[in-house]
């Protein structure tokens, strides 16, 4: 049987943006809210370079990667062609306005690959945040871009995350 994880409310999660969700082990957690209220997740990696999905613009129910602007699938993770690549897909849960993860899928899914395929400078970047944040498991971070007025030089050199609480264990 599934074990759910609540993450946050739906309204924690900025209409067109993204909160990024703290594991223990593998890379973070992209939750993203498109403009009618729908809630994805994914590897918040991109599968081009390695860039920040949560902190990539929202469109329809795409996001746009904030470093080289290929266009990711939310309900499926894959990059839009001609562009090739896959970010991992988590399964979400919504009832009563709060937003749920698999357990086991965060405890398993892309774990011990977190910077494959990553980019030298991307993974330093990547790893230097995870240690920073060491200790922050359970946490969900807001990594929200303004809408529309991302540019790439802005999101090479992402805003630290702001933490909020999880509202359930
Ligand atoms: S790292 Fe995402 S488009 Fe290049």
């Amino acid at each position: 049987m599934s074990d759910w994880k609540s993450i946050c409310r739906v309204d924690d999660i900025p209409s067109l943006g993204a909160r990024r969700v703290r594991r223990p082990e593998g890379g973070d957690v992209a939750v993203f809210r498109t403009g009618d209220d729908r809630v994805f997740a994914l590897l918040d990696r991109c599968p081009h370079k390695g860039g920040p999905l949560s902190q990539g613009i929202v469109f329809g129910e795409h996001v746009a990667c904030p470093l080289h602007n290929w266009a990711i699938s939310l309900e499926d993770g894959q990059a839009r062609a001609p562009d090739v690549g896959c970010a991992t897909k988590f399964a979400v849960r919504v009832v009563d306005g709060v937003v749920s993860l698999l357990a086991d899928e965060l405890a398993t899914l892309a774990v011990g690959d977190a910077l494959a395929g990553v980019d030298p400078a991307t993974a330093r970047r990547m790893t230097t945040t995870l240690l920073a944040d060491a200790g922050a498991a359970s946490a969900c971070d807001a990594a929200s871009a303004p809408n529309g007025l991302s540019s790439c030089a802005q999101s090479q050199d992402p805003p630290p995350p702001r933490t909020i609480r999880i509202v359930a264990a």
